[in-house]
């Protein structure tokens, strides 16, 4: 430790870019400075890769090539522009399930406008009934939490896994626990898998709130207790290996702007066959019926995934997954993983070890400050000197205008964020019952001094220099600095 002028303690800085493990990933600084140079127009720095991927010149100009050299419509018509539109979305699905090294006899591609879109294709259509539960974590996105809402109609249990000791994580006994009671066993010794399908287990394969790495070996360990498993792989899938050849998922949901930045408005529901063949949806649309009668009141679903897409699909952007898959394979999630995984270890370490003049640290972290079995997503608040919290609203405002791009709030999260602000079942019990109308009615009958956190991550296109810029943001506008301050703060709209 070093004690600087103002008497802050403050750990010496080791350059992340002299490390070796660094140097090996300089590849990724070539095409910083060439592919996604326009992240850095007007010195801004871009941490919030969690929120959504960057997209290269590269994928852009293929885009605009692609649509200014060949006539692309309708892939359900029968013309020589629909069926060219319909084979380039027959290529990105083969893409999809090579990226994941999913087999096409055993996983089809459900092309949905997003993550949220995929949650609900399972939610809707999954055979929920009073012995065919829902499990999940605390940890969850909302897309997912909102599935509980399908469940409770079906009138089936509903139970939740909770998050437990300072790294947020989930302990494996208590989702065993949960897969066993919530169908009323108590004991639960495994069965084999036969046909899945006696509930719904759900969860992330990584955190949006803490970059906590849920296992992975839960997939099989839900399957063994008869349980089909939705893997949520938003968060994951982006800056770590899937392989769908080793790990087997019912259902995996992501959205493609999350791993590459460019197009929006595609995600993907990748879906075992046979899981797939159980689900029953609750309404037809164009695109997903093979015959349908207007006075004869009957339709039959198509048999394979165009039953699961409604409507005509964007068939302009789905082949820019593919181009965006090719792109992220030529620089190798394994190089972008580790990429990653040294700027969240040199972030978390430096931030940690921030501290006041008077010793109080400036930071807490909620979630894992080591960098095993995480991801580089890190959350956590800012404190004053005497220990009062920096509003997470205040961060917001003073970071964008130094250029940073980084989210605040809850993420749409807000199992992990209960348990990150040590929130319990009374208290909460005691709000709901108010009916706070709004994010902020509910933290303030809760007494909380914030409902929300300040969340850095990395991705793709991260250098030493956006982890290091921000290092020195915190330190020069948080450390020291005495609260609070009378600025008026925008009321909080979501959660
Ligand atoms: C873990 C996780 N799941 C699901 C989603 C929902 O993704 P989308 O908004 O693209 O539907 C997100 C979005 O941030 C996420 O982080």
């Amino acid at each position: 430790m070093t004690t600087e002028e103002n008497g802050s303690a403050v750990p010496p800085r080791a350059g992340i870019t002299a490390t070796t493990a660094y140097a090996r990933t300089t590849r990724i600084d070539e095409l910083r400075a060439i592919e996604y140079r326009h992240l850095d127009r007007d010195g801004r720095v871009y941490l919030d890769y969690t929120g959504a991927g960057v997209a290269a010149r590269a994928q852009i100009v293929a885009h605009h090539d692609r649509l200014l050299t060949d006539l692309y419509s309708n892939p359900h018509s029968e013309n020589p522009t629909s069926e060219a539109a319909g084979s380039l979305v027959e290529s990105a699905r083969h893409a999809v399930l090579d990226f994941f090294r999913a087999d096409p006899a055993e996983y089809a591609v459900i092309f949905t406008p997003n993550a949220s879109g995929a949650c609900r294709l399972v939610g809707e259509a999954y055979d929920f009934g009073r012995g065919r539960p829902l499990v999940l974590t605390w940890d969850n996105h909302n897309s997912v939490n909102g599935i509980r809402e399908y469940a409770r109609t079906a009138h089936a249990p509903v139970r939740y896994v909770p998050l437990t000791g300072p790294e947020l994580r989930v302990a494996e006994p208590d989702v065993i626990a949960a897969l066993t009671t919530a169908r009323g066993r108590l004991t639960g010794i495994p069965r084999r898998r036969s046909s899945g399908g006696s509930g719904l287990f759900a969860y992330p394969a990584q955190s949006n709130f803490t970059g906590v790495q849920h296992p992975l070996t839960w997939v099989d360990l839900a399957q063994q207790h008869g349980y089909d498993v939705l893997l949520d792989a938003a968060a994951f899938a982006p800056t770590n290996r899937l392989d769908l050849s080793a790990v087997r998922p019912d259902f995996v949901c992501l959205s493609f702007y999350k791993l590459f930045g460019y197009p929006t408005g595609v995600g993907a529901l990748l879906a075992r066959r046979d899981a797939l063949a159980r689900l029953r949806r609750p309404w037809f649309a164009g695109g997903t019926i093979r015959a349908v009668s207007v006075q004869g009141d009957w339709h039959q679903p198509m048999g394979d995934e165009s039953g699961f897409e409604d409507g005509t699909l964007n068939f302009l952007s789905i082949p820019d997954v593919e181009f965006g898959l090719s792109w992220l394979g030529s620089i190798g999630v394994d190089l972008i993983h580790s990429r990653v995984d040294l700027l969240t270890r040199w972030l978390l370490e430096h931030l940690t070890a921030l501290r006041h003049r008077n010793g109080r640290p400036l930071v807490r972290l909620y979630g894992p400050a080591t960098g095993t079995a995480r991801g580089g997503t890190v959350a956590f608040n800012f404190h004053h000197p005497d220990g009062s919290l920096v509003d997470e609203r205040l961060v917001a405002v003073e970071s964008a205008a130094a250029g940073f791009a980084l989210r605040t709030g809850c993420f749409c999260n807000p199992g992990a964020a209960e348990a990150a602000f040590g929130i319990d079942q009374d208290l909460l019990r005691d709000s709901i019952r108010t009916r706070p109308e709004t994010i902020d009615q509910h933290l303030a009958t809760l007494r909380l001094p914030t409902g929300g956190a300040v969340r850095v991550s990395f991705g793709l296109a991260s250098t030493a220099a956006d982890a290091e810029r921000f290092l020195a943001f915190a330190e020069s506008t948080y450390l020291d600095r005495d609260g609070p301050t009378d600025i008026r703060l925008a009321p909080r709209i979501r959660c």
